[in-house]
């Protein structure tokens, strides 16, 4: 049977995709942040999946306010980089796993969470950049991922205890296919930023810290925080946050197996107008 092996979690700030891309990486404004991706890189070559169920939001480019998907899971045997207004990122193309999504989609459907199945969509910096970040430029991505797109952007999007509950149900899903595949997942977005209005440019590092101690710790309990708090202590688009309980759902321990094991976690303020953080939890085997 498939299983989760780790779940990784972190932000996805365009302007890394683009000193990543533009080879600025060494400059002194993006050294703290690429440092604290080092561990990270050398983890994933020797901890390499099969597949990485990447769950986070497009930032209408595939989907606009013609059409809002709560939830969306990609099927298709493969996803273009988007262009985003400055052309497609250059970074490998993305392959798809589209067995193991139909059956995550056939379980968790019948699990009685309502995905919307995508056979065709261009994958924004929503998920290229965590993929950057985690792997470096390779020629190819290491494994086939499964994007999965969560509204976050237009309201009503959906609470933080239902992305916990969805993580769980995509769990089983996994731990139900028939084959011996290691299965990581990643939560992306966040941390605290708000990218307009008069508080634009909002961080709030003490309540983000907290944040990552109780995913840690007590995911069940942080799962009842309100969207008004994120977007009160984290900002607008701090509500990206909730995707992380859906990777945080997905561990061994929610389902009454052991505590995971922190791997790695940083914290780095700012990043464009974006509070970094990242976390790299292992089910012990
Ligand atoms: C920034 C952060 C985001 O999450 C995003 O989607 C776009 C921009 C930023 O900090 O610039
Ligand atoms: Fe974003």
């Amino acid at each position: 049977m498939a299983r989760i092996t780790a779940s990784v979690y972190t932000s996805h700030v365009p302007a890394i995709g683009a000193a990543i891309d533009q080879g600025k990486t060494t400059e002194p404004y993006w050294v703290p942040l690429f440092k604290g991706y080092e561990y990270s890189k050398q983890w994933m070559q020797e901890n390499k999946p099969d597949v990485i169920f990447l769950v986070y939001n497009d930032h209408a480019t595939a989907f606009s306010l013609e059409l809002i998907p709560t939830f969306a899971i990609g099927t298709a045997a493969e996803f273009t980089p988007a262009d985003e207004g400055y052309g497609p990122r250059p970074v490998p193309k993305v392959i798809g796993h589209p067995e193991l999504a139909s059956h995550i989609a056939q379980s968790v459907i019948q699990d009685d969470f309502d995905l919307t199945i995508v056979n065709k969509m261009d994958v924004d910096h929503g998920l290229t950049v965590p993929l950057s970040l985690m792997c470096g430029q390779p020629q190819a991505w290491p494994c086939p991922v499964i994007p999965f797109a969560v509204n976050v952007v237009q309201y009503p999007v959906p609470s933080g205890r239902r992305c916990f509950m969805l993580g769980q149900a995509i769990r089983r899903a996994i731990e139900s296919y028939d084959q011996p595949l290691r299965v990581q997942i990643w939560g992306t977005g966040g941390m605290s930023h708000q990218l307009q209005g008069p508080r634009a440019g909002l961080i709030n590092a003490a309540w983000d810290n907290k944040f990552l101690d109780r995913l840690i710790a007590d995911p069940e309990d942080l799962s009842k925080v309100p969207h008004i708090e994120y977007v009160r202590e984290a900002g607008s688009e701090g509500i990206e946050l909730v995707m992380w309980l859906i990777a945080r759902g997905a561990m061994a321990d929610v389902a009454g197996g052991k505590p995971p094991v922190v791997k790695h976690r940083f914290f780095h303020v700012p990043a464009s107008n974006t509070a970094v953080g990242h976390l790299i939890l292992e089910n012990p085997s």
